[in-house]
């Protein structure tokens, strides 16, 4: 591995990508939760080079940022003006600030399905081929808009790249097309790209020409072809950019699968590249799981859930809920309808049943909020049941305050806790009621209006209404059993 490290690569990243009519650049758009220069680092890190610069030239300052904020120590080169690939290379040597010796490897910012392992193959074919250019290219079924790969009628060797804008009738019939992925000898790359004239029909210094510059000065020129095609798809515009979306999500998913996860429906299911499972973890239709989410061993999800920087327990059970930054504890129980907010923390076998919304609150092993209920900034103790229907006052209208509720507590339907509260542990509330003043541990808490009955009201308030006729015959008939 070591002797096919390269001395560095060149990412290519400068461009506008018009196609893409949007007011982000091209390179920013994202797919499963990366953005498309993103994932071209990423596989690119996994060369370890020596030295890895990315060309920024349009949106130069949001594209820098971006990078300085995920892929952090990335250096990256300035491309005033889009003159082409080949001046975009030039201007990554010159921040280089010397000629790298060794293997430089080239590839543009907009191929997002590009995995580590093709680069380090490429890498690896041009060292031990011994070539001064190898360059990845593809048989596709429609080569429209690429560079056509020309090869001599007769020993089959790469002779030239000619752009679409620059081909003639029978190049275009080509379908063996450029990736826009090289592998190149610095020395020669270097010398080569102070030879690369712009006679082309966008007057552009192409990095395409190398390879028949350095081919006519006797070097080796390599070719290899990719096995799938569809790995080298380069995003011009959205329909592009929705096929890399679900290719890559399904080169996800099958790698899940083929570690032990179950996924129903691997088409109603998206995922980001950064979430991670354990075997035996379900997925059900209709689900997105986002960021860093991971499921632990056994851990059900779905369907219709979407979960954002989630940790689901072994074991744990969520279904039709939407969840952010939230830890769900092993065989705990989440949903149908269910709503975690950020910082929302449920322990071994808790619940956060139908119609619960919850945010910054502690759930303790065995407790249950089982029905419509808002919990928000409380601590819970373990094996308490919330009643139906409670409500965690948390706001003020200025400040948020905190509820603390003990372990083994029974509270009533329909309760408001008006924070800062505190019920001790083994404490009940009565249905209906307005929490304002501590509860003490094992006391029996009532705060609600007491119940006082009018008798007669109806017949005297409604009379001759059906309520008054179904009261009279109510009367009667009791009257009659005495
Ligand atoms: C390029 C190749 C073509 C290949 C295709 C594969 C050249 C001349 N053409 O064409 O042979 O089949 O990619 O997808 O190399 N960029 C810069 N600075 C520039 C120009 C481009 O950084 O001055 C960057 C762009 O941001 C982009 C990449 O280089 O990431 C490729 O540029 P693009 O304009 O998309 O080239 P294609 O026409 O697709
Ligand atoms: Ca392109």
């Amino acid at each position: 591995m070591s002797s096919n490290r390269p001395a560095a690569v060149v990412v290519l990243a400068a461009g506008e990508g018009t196609r893409m009519k949007s007011k982000t650049p091209k390179v920013l758009h994202e797919i499963c939760g990366r953005s498309l220069v993103g994932h071209v680092v990423s596989a690119a890190r996994e060369l370890d080079p020596e030295d890895l610069v990315v060309v920024v030239g349009h949106a130069s300052e949001q594209v820098k940022e971006h990078l300085a904020e995920q892929f952090a120590g990335t250096r990256t080169a300035f491309q005033a003006e889009q003159n082409g690939t080949g001046h975009a290379v030039r201007m990554a040597l010159e921040e280089l600030g010397r000629t790298p010796e060794g293997t430089v490897v080239v590839v543009c910012g907009d191929t997002p399905l590009l995995s580590g392992e093709t680069l380090s193959a490429l890498a690896a074919t041009h060292t031990a081929d011994g070539n001064a250019v190898t360059v990845l290219t593809a048989q596709v079924p429609d080569s429209t808009g690429y560079g056509r790969i020309v090869r001599d009628g007769v020993t089959g060797a790469v002779t030239a790249i000619v752009e679409h804008k620059d081909a003639t009738d029978d190049q275009r019939a080509i379908l063996e097309i450029n990736s826009g992925v090289f592998a190149f000898d610095g020395q020669l790359l270097a010398d080569a790209l102070g030879k690369v004239r712009t006679d082309n029909s966008q007057g552009e210094e192409y990095l395409t020409d190398v390879l028949g510059i350095l081919r006519e000065a006797g070097h080796r020129v390599g070719a290899s072809v990719a096995g799938d095609h569809r790995e080298i798809l380069g995003i011009n515009n959205r329909i592009q950019l929705s096929e890399a979306r679900k290719l890559l999500n399904e080169r996800l998913l099958e790698r899940a699968m083929l570690a032990g996860v179950t996924v129903v429906d691997p088409a109603s299911v998206f995922v980001d590249v950064t979430v991670t499972f354990e075997r035996d973890s379900v997925v059900h239709p209709g689900t997105q799981l986002l960021g860093t989410t991971h499921l632990a061993e056994g851990a059900e999800v779905g369907p219709n859930s979407r979960l954002k920087d989630t940790a689901v327990g072994a074991g744990a059970r969520v279904d039709n809920t939407v969840a952010d930054s939230a830890v769900v504890g092993a065989s705990a129980s989440v949903g149908p309808y269910a709503y975690l907010r950020p910082g929302t923390n449920l322990g071994f076998k808790a619940k956060a049943g139908t119609y619960v919304e919850m945010k910054n609150s502690t759930i303790g092993e065995g407790t249950k909020v089982p029905h419509l209920s808002y919990v928000g900034d409380a601590t819970i103790g373990e094996y308490t049941n919330i009643g139906a229907a409670s409500v965690f006052v948390n706001y003020d209208g200025e400040a948020k305050h905190h509820t603390t509720i003990g372990s083994h507590c029974k509270t009533g339907s329909d309760n408001m806790f008006v924070a800062p509260v505190t019920v001790g542990d083994g404490a009940y509330t009565a249905a209906g009621s307005v929490i304002t003043k501590d509860v003490p541990a094992g006391s029996l808490a009532v705060a609600r209006g007491q119940q006082r009955n009018i008798e007669g009201w109806v017949a005297r308030k409604r009379p001759g209404s059906a309520a008054a006729q179904a009261a009279h015959a109510a009367t009667e008939a009791v009257a009659e059993e005495n």
